[in-house]
């Protein structure tokens, strides 16, 4: 596979009892069915709030259609067991985390949409997703590390996200880290209302 911009491994965190964990992209050879099994499990503490999110419940299908509208990135389990470095040990991977990077490329009609979305210099990142069993280890700051990171390398303004406006502890991880309330907005699929925050990349 050709090298991109932002291909490289951008980190790697030892988790004790796990082992490492990488940070990457989505391979053609990661599991679709993993990806969107994984959001499920995440997603299910919004659920249990009676938040009802469109990763929660997504099938494949739509998963792999989403993954294919920008950059996936996601956080592996390496194996430290010999001939882990072989593409058939890569293969199988496991994916404990993971967040999609957007550049700014409003695809919907001009007036669909939060209106930020449409900004020429705003990117945003959503299916943002860490294996409840590891979460609270600084791998969802590790994984938002690397879409601020891609945003820079675009020299993009702004970073965006869409989260659900009533989880609280959840806007409020992202004011701590910069992001800041932009707009409501009821994208028509979940039973909520969303709030629109970004973050300056000056
Ligand atoms: C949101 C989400 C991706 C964050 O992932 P995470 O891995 O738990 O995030 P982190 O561990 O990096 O950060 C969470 C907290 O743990 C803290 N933390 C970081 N390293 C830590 C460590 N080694 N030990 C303990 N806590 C740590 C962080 O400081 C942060 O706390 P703070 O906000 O009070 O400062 C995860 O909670 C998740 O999957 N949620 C469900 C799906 C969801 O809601 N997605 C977002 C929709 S918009």
């Amino acid at each position: 596979m050709t090298a991109q911009p932002g291909d490289s491994v951008t980190r790697t965190l030892d988790i004790p009892g796990l082992g490492s964990v990488t940070l990457r992209r989505l391979r053609p050879t990661d599991s679709i069915e993993q990806l969107t099994d994984l959001l499920h499990r995440a997603y299910a503490k919004q659920v249990a709030m009676g938040l009802h999110a469109l990763a929660s419940h997504q099938s494949p299908e739509v998963t792999r259609r989403r993954v294919s509208r920008g950059e996936c990135f996601v956080a592996v389990v390496t194996s430290d067991t010999p001939g882990a470095q072989s593409s058939a040990a890569a293969a199988t991977d496991r994916l404990v985390g993971t967040i999609m990077f957007q550049e700014p490329s409003w695809g919907g009609a001009p007036t669909s949409g939060p209106r930020w979305f449409h900004r020429p210099d705003v990117c945003n990142f959503s299916q943002f997703a860490v294996e409840p069993t590891l979460q609270g280890k600084g791998l969802g700051v590790l994984l938002l590390d690397v879409v601020e990171r891609r945003a820079r390398e675009l020299n993009l303004r702004e970073i965006a996200l869409s989260t659900a406006e009533r989880d609280t502890d959840l806007v409020n991880f992202y004011r701590r880290r910069g992001y800041r309330d932009i707009e409501t907005f009821d994208w028509g699929v979940t039973n909520y209302t969303s709030l629109i925050m970004s973050k300056s990349l000056a």
